[in-house]
């Protein structure tokens, strides 16, 4: 990740700490919203005057993950260290949610030497949850979206049609399950396809919906 060298977890380097981040905006109701734009756009003037680069082509949805794990920073209940090699507990012991976030991360310094300074390093990797709203869909063509009760659907159209799912590594995932749901059980049938990286790339799978007014489930695709 970019930010590594630039931003650490407890310390200011070039930028701010993001626990430093984390305890500013812990209480300012857009900070998400906020924060997701400036890493974005970049900007200066708020820690400095060293302006943060843009990050044009991060993903919004990747952003927002990132700025979920800055905030969790907060937190002063910082959990304990894990030995480098075991299990973790991905949940914390609490309900796993659908758009909940696994934030792992790592870091060490070591021990140095005699003129030698400490040498230290970081990673994080973020893991989200497998079930994906469709209110990140990109590249719709004659799809539209709507919200109900807060679930961000997208409304199936008569055309043919399509969209895409931005940064998904599919090559260890061996099924995916579509939910479709309406009001009527549809007169004509629809075929929902998945393809890699778009609708003329590499067709993954094929789940016909039967019409005819026929009920029908959800759909599991297998790979
Ligand atoms: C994806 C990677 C990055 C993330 C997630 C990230 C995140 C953030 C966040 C959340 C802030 C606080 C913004 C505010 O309070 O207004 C910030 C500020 C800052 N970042 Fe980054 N950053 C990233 C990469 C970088 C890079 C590559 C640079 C190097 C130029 C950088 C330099 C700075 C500086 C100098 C500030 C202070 C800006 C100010 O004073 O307004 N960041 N960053």
């Amino acid at each position: 990740l970019i930010a590594k060298p630039v931003h650490k977890e407890a310390d200011k380097s070039i930028g701010p700490s993001f626990t430093d981040v984390a305890k500013k905006y812990k209480d300012d109701p857009n900070a998400v919203t906020y924060l997701v734009n400036k890493v974005i756009k970049g900007g200066s003037g708020v820690w400095g005057d060293v302006a943060m680069a843009a990050h044009p082509n991060l993903p919004e949805s990747d952003a927002r993950q990132i700025i979920g794990w800055v905030q969790s920073l907060a937190n002063d209940k910082k959990q304990k260290s894990l030995p480098a090699a075991g299990k973790v507990n991905a949940t914390l012991d609490k309900p796993a949610i659908d758009n909940g976030i696994l934030v792992i991360s790592a870091s060490y310094t070591d021990k140095g030497n005699n003129n030698i300074k400490p040498l230290s390093d970081q990673t994080l990797v973020s893991l989200r949850s497998n079930k994906i709203s469709l209110g990140i869909a990109k590249n719709m063509k004659e799809y539209t979206r709507r919200t109900v009760n807060g679930r961000r659907l997208l409304t199936v159209p008569a055309k043919e049609a399509s969209f895409s799912i931005d940064s998904i590594d599919l090559s260890l995932i061996r099924k995916a399950s579509l939910i479709v749901e309406w009001q009527l059980p549809s007169a004509a049938g629809y075929i929902f396809e998945l393809y890699l990286d778009s609708p003329t790339g590499q067709k993954l799978a094929s789940f016909d919906l039967p019409g005819g007014g026929k009920q029908s489930t959800n759909g599991d695709y297998d790979f």
